[in-house]
C-alpha cells in the first residue's frame, strides 16, 4: 500500500499481529503520587501516559463506554461531524492519539466517506486492541509519537484527537505538530474533557471523577492510579478560552468551543492558518 504523504511512515500491520503479547514495557510504579506528577506535565508525563495506556489497553473500551454510560459514542460522533470532512471526503485524514480506533472506524466507515484515515498513537497494545475495527484499505495504524509525526507538511485534509490532547506531555508542541502537517485551510478538532461551569454539575462531576471512576476503574483494569490519572489531568488541561488563544497561538484561526452533556467534555476546532 503506498502511502506518498508520509515522509518516513511505518504502518504497523494490526492484522499480523498476535493479540495477546503486548510489546514489553518499562515498570511504572502504579502509585498516586506519580500520577499526579505526570497529570501535571513535565518529563515524566510521557513515559508515564504511554506505559499506563499499554497496561490498561486490553480493559479500556469497555470501561470507556460503562464509565461513560455510552456517552462517548455520541461525543465522537459530533466531534467527526464537526471535522468538515464532506468538504473534501476523498482525502487523508488524521486521527490522533488514536487509541483502540474508535474515532478512525466511525470515520472511515461514515457514509460518503472515501478517503483515508492515518491513526496515529504511540503505545502499541492500544491499536492492537482496536484492530478489528477497522477495514485495513481505509485505515492506516501508525506507531507514532503526536509530537513529532512521520508525515510531510502540509499534507493532511484534517486531524482530529479525542482524549488524547490532554495526554500530550506538550500540548503547545502537540498544536504546532499539527499546524505543520495540515493543509491550509484544514481543520482540528479536539474533543476532551472539561471541568463545568456549573457548581452543581460540578460537584457531581467531581464526586463521579474521584471517588467512582477509580474505584470502578481501578477493579477492572487492576490499575488504580490511571483512574487517579484520568481526573486529575483533566483539572490540568486548559479551560476553552485558554484552549483556544493557545491554538490561536499554534496558528489556527476560527477557533471556536462547544460545550457537551451539563459541560463535562468540549468540542473545540480550529482551522490551519493558510
Ligand atoms: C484517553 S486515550 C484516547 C484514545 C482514543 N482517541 C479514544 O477516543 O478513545 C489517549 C491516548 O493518547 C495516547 N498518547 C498520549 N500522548 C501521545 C503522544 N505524544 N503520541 C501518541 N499517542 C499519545 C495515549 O497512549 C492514550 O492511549
Amino acid at each position: 500500500m503506498c502511502l506518498p504523504l508520509a515522509a518516513r511512515i511505518a504502518r504497523v500491520e494490526l492484522s499480523a499481529m498476535r493479540s495477546t503479547s503486548p510489546a514489553p514495557m518499562p515498570a511504572v510504579r502504579r502509585d498516586d503520587a506519580l500520577a499526579g506528577e505526570a497529570a501535571a506535565g513535565g518529563p515524566a508525563k510521557r513515559d508515564f501516559v504511554r506505559a499506563v495506556f499499554e497496561q490498561i489497553a486490553p480493559s479500556y473500551d469497555l470501561l470507556n463506554h460503562l464509565l461513560s454510560l455510552n456517552v462517548d459514542r455520541r461525543w465522537r460522533r459530533l466531534a467527526i461531524a464537526a471535522l468538515g470532512w464532506r468538504r473534501a471526503p476523498a482525502g487523508t485524514y488524521l486521527d490522533l492519539c488514536a487509541g483502540t480506533l474508535d474515532v478512525s472506524a466511525t470515520l472511515a466507515r461514515a457514509p460518503g466517506f472515501g478517503g483515508r484515515v492515518i491513526a496515529a498513537h504511540f503505545a502499541e497494545a492500544m491499536l492492537r486492541a482496536g484492530r478489528t475495527k477497522v477495514h485495513p484499505q481505509a485505515t492506516f495504524p501508525v506507531l507514532a509519537d503526536v509530537l513529532a509525526l512521520p508525515l510531510a507538511a502540509g499534507t493532511v485534509a484534517g486531524a482530529i484527537v479525542a482524549f488524547g490532547a490532554r495526554n500530550l506531555a506538550d500540548l503547545d508542541a502537540g498544536l504546532r505538530e499539527v499546524r505543520r502537517v495540515l493543509a491550509p485551510g484544514a481543520r482540528f478538532v479536539i474533543l476532551e474533557f472539561t471541568t463545568p461551569r456549573s457548581a452543581v454539575v460540578r460537584a457531581l462531576y467531581h464526586l463521579y471523577f474521584h471517588r467512582v471512576l477509580p474505584l470502578v476503574g481501578g477493579a477492572i483494569s487492576g490499575h488504580r492510579s490511571a483512574y487517579r490519572y484520568l481526573p486529575q489531568s483533566v483539572a490540568h488541561f486548559p479551560a476553552e478560552e485558554e484552549l483556544a488563544a493557545r491554538m490561536r497561538s499554534a496558528g489556527f484561526t476560527s477557533v471556536s468551543a462547544r460545550s457537551l452533556t451539563c459541560g463535562i467534555a468540549a468540542i473545540h476546532v480550529g482551522t490551519r492558518t493558510p
